[in-house]
């Protein structure tokens, strides 16, 4: 049984099959999921993951049971664990997608689940796997190939488990420039950073946004997430420092998109959103494929897609 903990677990073949899958996939709905049922647990906030998955499940004719702010409303707030959690809703569903507060929950979870894991975030500096492999996914299409793109990611890099999860699926294509952009105080962790060395993916890092995005082929926004910050003024320090206005978006080259794991804030201006470059609503629409195509692989399609994930 696969688990999808984190984006380790895929090489460059196994991406290129779950793409076409995935794309295989757009505009269908059919029944080939057909008694199967998903869990979504999700213990922190979401809208599109939880959503997402939701939807494509019931496109691939599976049923859904649900439960959101999983803090207050299940077990846990009595004092269950989280591994007797998951014993218990591993009988009741075929897959659990899950969200959690805590970096490791979702490999805790594996560990004494009877059905395939999925991780949708696992704390500030965990990872989101099934958001960068959609962002990847967005990436490719919209670029139309895999390999020679300068991506440039702005923000809040040291707390946004995509950021994360991406930079690591990054590493398995061929001329990958990276270009971290943030305050001092955000900057990319020590192991993603030594991930690309030892992949000889060349990297800098900068606090220059609008020299960055020149040359970028992607734009990846992120949020300045009050809920990660925890401390007040280190968020109002933070916050407003990097905004995509109207004028950056169009200094950028032609072809080039701005990408966003949404939901937005205030980090890209609204008059971006009808700019050529803008496909962070479209990369929502991806999103559902990929999802759709990350659930038939683990409920059977193709279970050799994804390799075990490393056990600590
Ligand atoms: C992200 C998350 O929760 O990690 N959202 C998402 O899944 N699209 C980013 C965020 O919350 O800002």
């Amino acid at each position: 049984m696969s688990h999808l903990i984190e984006t380790q677990q895929f090489t460059r073949g196994s991406l290129t099959e779950l793409f076409k899958l995935a794309s295989s996939l757009e505009g269908k709905r059919n029944d080939s999921l057909k008694g199967k049922i998903m869990a979504a647990l999700f213990y922190q906030p979401s809208t599109r993951t939880r959503l997402s998955f939701e939807s494509a499940m019931l496109r691939l004719g599976g049923g859904v049971i649900t439960m959101e702010n999983g803090g207050e409303s299940s077990s846990q707030s009595k004092g269950e664990t989280l591994e007797d959690s998951i014993k218990v809703v591993s009988q009741y569903a075929d897959v659990i997608v899950m969200r959690h507060n805590e970096v490791g929950a979702a490999a805790r979870a594996a560990v004494v689940s009877k059905v395939p894991i999925v991780n949708a975030g696992d704390g500030n500096l965990g990872q989101h796997p099934t958001q960068a492999l959609l962002d990847l996914y967005t990436i490719q299409r919209e670029l139309g190939r895999e390999d020679d793109i300068h991506i440039v990611f702005v923000g809040n890099l040291k707390y946004y488990r995509s950021a994360r999860s991406l930079s690591y699926l990054l590493s398995k294509y061929k001329n990958i420039r990276v270009t971290f952009v943030s305050s001092p105080e955000l900057r990319m962790d020590n192991d993603v950073k030594e991930h690309l060395k030892e992949n000889n993916v060349h990297f800098e890092e900068t606090e220059d946004m609008n020299a960055a995005v020149q040359n970028a082929d992607v734009l990846y926004q992120t949020r300045i997430a009050k809920d990660f910050i925890k401390d007040d003024k280190e968020y109002e320090k933070q916050k407003g420092r990097y905004i995509i206005t109207r004028a950056v978006a169009d200094s950028m080259k032609k072809g080039a998109i701005i990408i966003h794991p949404l939901p937005r804030v205030d980090e890209i201006e609204p008059e971006v959103d009808d700019s050529p470059h803008a496909v962070y609503f479209r990369q929502v629409g991806y999103g559902l494929i990929v999802r759709m195509a990350i659930l038939k692989t683990l409920l059977g399609e193709d279970k050799k897609l994804i390799r075990a994930h490393r056990r600590k």
